[in-house]
């Protein structure tokens, strides 16, 4: 007898979730099997529509969390309030969150409070310091916690929760879905009027939104960055800010009457990945860049003091350069005088997987579900 398809919910809320889940709710589409709806909590707004818009992807639930200036107290307690009923009324086998937000956490906190199986996508990533990236590493460890499976971009992932006890059989390296995205987005012929604007120069692409940087940090990674484009009369830069109204603040006040950087509302996906395969030098604390740049051969300093992602630091993509004004403008000035130092970082390595990480995750939970 045929056996009746199980429901998947798979969650998410924010930006980067978007464009790391769209490629695997299009994938389990593809899956007889399989009923599957979208719920997206909504913590962003235009920035997640942005992303859905180039997956192609119609949630079935919008929760609509989004307010401005929205505390994390707001986050968690509105996802967890109107997810309930979602998760009552579709009743899901297995619910997939991803990553380290607070959608994510509070998604799989409701979703262990019904005891409805939670999935976890990219899972056991690890600063090990639960205040840097705050509350992203408290809200990781969190959910394994209650993940019954979980779903590792690397073997040091899958280390991390092995180390935590989680069980062998419990954790499936399968490579990061980002790449998936990646593979489809990236294109030779791209043009658009930035890289016009910027044709004949070396292109700083910069992005920054951490909390923990908000504030003192953020004015002195822009003063570097500021410090930078009065140096070199050939670099020129791209800035999509962050929504996030203390970012632009912080953005304006500090490089918005600066020569040769234009500061743009955020890029959709599509545009920003073929900006990055156009760039010279990627400023960023963001983390999902961290994992794009390897594949792309795009040296990269993080201005952060931490990172769960030493995978791209050992391939040398990635440099950990904090955020103090001094040490990142040396940095920036090392990569843009010295070729050998540039060309050292700037290999092609790409430790996240071949960007079939969203066939390998449905394979296995089709195992799991059915043949288990
Ligand atoms: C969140 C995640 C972080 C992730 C980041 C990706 C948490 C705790 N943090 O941080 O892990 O790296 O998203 O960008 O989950 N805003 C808009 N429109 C949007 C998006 C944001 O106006 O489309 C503004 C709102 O005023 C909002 C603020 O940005 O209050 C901050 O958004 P929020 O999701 O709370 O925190 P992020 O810093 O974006
Ligand atoms: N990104 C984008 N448009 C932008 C800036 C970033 O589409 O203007 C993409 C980027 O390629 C990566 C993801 O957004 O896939 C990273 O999101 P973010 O930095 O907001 O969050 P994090 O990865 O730090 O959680």
């Amino acid at each position: 007898m045929e056996q009746a398809k199980k429901r998947l919910l798979v969650v998410f809320g924010t930006r980067p979730e978007a464009i790391k889940m769209c490629p695997l709710v299009n994938e389990l589409k593809t899956r007889e099997r399989f009923e599957i709806k979208t719920c997206v909590t909504g913590q962003h707004h235009e920035m997640l529509q942005q992303a859905l818009r180039v997956f192609d992807v119609k949630p079935d639930y919008d929760l609509a969390i989004m307010q401005p200036e929205q505390t994390l107290f707001d986050v968690t307690a509105r996802t967890l309030q109107s997810i309930k009923p979602v998760l009552e009324e579709y009743a899901p086998a297995l619910v997939y969150v991803h990553g380290d937000t607070t959608t994510a956490f509070a998604s799989s906190l409701a979703a262990f409070y019904l005891q409805i199986p939670v999935a976890h996508v990219e899972a056991g990533l690890r600063t090990k310091n639960i205040y840097s990236p705050f509350p992203e590493e408290y809200n990781r460890q969190a959910i394994s916690l209650v993940a019954k499976y979980h779903f590792a971009p690397t073997q040091m992932a899958r280390y991390n929760l092995r180390l935590e006890g989680k069980p062998f059989e419990s954790i499936y390296v399968t490579g990061n879905t980002g790449i998936d995205a990646l593979r489809t987005t990236v294109r030779a012929e791209y043009t658009s009027e930035l890289l016009d604007w910027a044709q004949g120069s070396r292109l700083l692409l910069i992005t920054a939104h951490r909390r923990e940087n908000l504030g003192a940090n953020m004015h002195h990674m822009f003063r570097a960055i500021r410090r930078v484009l009065a140096a070199y009369s050939d670099v020129k830069a791209v800035y999509p800010v962050h929504l996030n109204p203390q970012v632009k603040s912080i953005a304006n006040e500090e490089l918005g009457d600066c020569a040769n950087i234009r500061l743009i509302a955020p890029m959709d996906v599509l545009d920003f990945h073929n900006l990055m395969n156009h760039s010279y030098l990627i400023l960023t604390d963001s983390g999902g860049i961290q994992e794009e740049a390897p594949f792309l051969g795009k040296p990269v300093l993080v201005m952060r003091e931490t990172t769960e992602r030493p995978e791209g630091v050992e391939a040398g993509t990635l440099r950990l350069v904090g955020t103090d004004e001094e040490i990142i403008y040396y940095a920036c000035r090392q990569l843009l005088d010295d070729p050998e130092e540039y060309a050292r970082m700037a290999k092609a390595k790409n430790p996240y997987g071949d960007g079939h990480a969203s066939a390998r995750i449905a394979d296995i939970t089709e195992r799991l579900l059915f043949d288990e």
